[in-house]
């Protein structure tokens, strides 16, 4: 009998989990240092595939934040952008006068993101940034202001550490590209 094939036989390693590590505590140490004399900071998370890399990140943030989080969708369960923005769960609570920052584990098209900046931004926060963990620039069909960009990545589907194709692969503790089927 074969034995059977590995779930990630697929996906070709772009990014290790002690490389991921590395620049997200340094992001996380710029973070604090930027934001050290807000009254205020919310990291909002963009769910769900900020999941790992909002936990990982907010553990090097050494500030009193609020941890928030919103669920919006652009993705069916294809590889490519629908353009269509949907927010699914959306803030509890007035992000009013407060210092936010927008947790995103990828900019791709920058569809989501700008949607997001336009809704969040007459919500009238004190301020508004962006914090990405992989930004795609070359697929980008609207402009976007990223404060924080982990990896510079080509344009690949990439999966793992919170990225999915079609709700598989958030668990990897790595990320890669996709090369099988879609
Ligand atoms: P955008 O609106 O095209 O910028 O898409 C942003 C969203 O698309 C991200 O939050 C991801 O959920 C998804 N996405 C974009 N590129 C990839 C990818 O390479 N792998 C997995 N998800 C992706
Ligand atoms: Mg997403």
């Amino acid at each position: 009998m074969q034995p059977p094939q590995s779930w990630t036989r697929d996906i070709e390693p772009l990014l290790t989990a002690p490389q991921l590590n590395e620049r997200i505590s340094e992001m996380g140490r710029e973070i604090t240092e930027t934001f050290r004399d807000s009254p205020e900071l919310v990291a909002v998370g963009i769910l769900k595939g900020c999941f790992l890399f909002y936990a990982d990140l907010v553990r090097h943030i050494d500030l009193p934040i609020k941890c928030e989080f919103i669920g919006i969708s652009s993705y069916a369960d294809a590889t490519t952008s629908s353009g269509v923005v949907k927010i699914s769960s959306d803030l509890k609570y007035s992000i009013e006068d407060k210092d936010v920052l927008i947790i995103e584990d990828i900019i791709d098209t920058g569809l989501t993101m700008s949607y997001l900046l336009n809704n969040f931004s007459t919500r009238k926060p004190r301020s508004l940034n962006v914090c990405t963990l992989l930004d795609k620039p070359e697929r980008r069909v609207v402009p976007v202001p990223i404060e924080y960009t982990g990896f510079t990545i080509p344009d690949r589907f990439v999966v793992g550490y919170g990225l999915d194709l079609a709700g598989r692969y958030r668990n990897l503790p790595h990320i890669g590209v996709y090369h099988g089927e879609t």
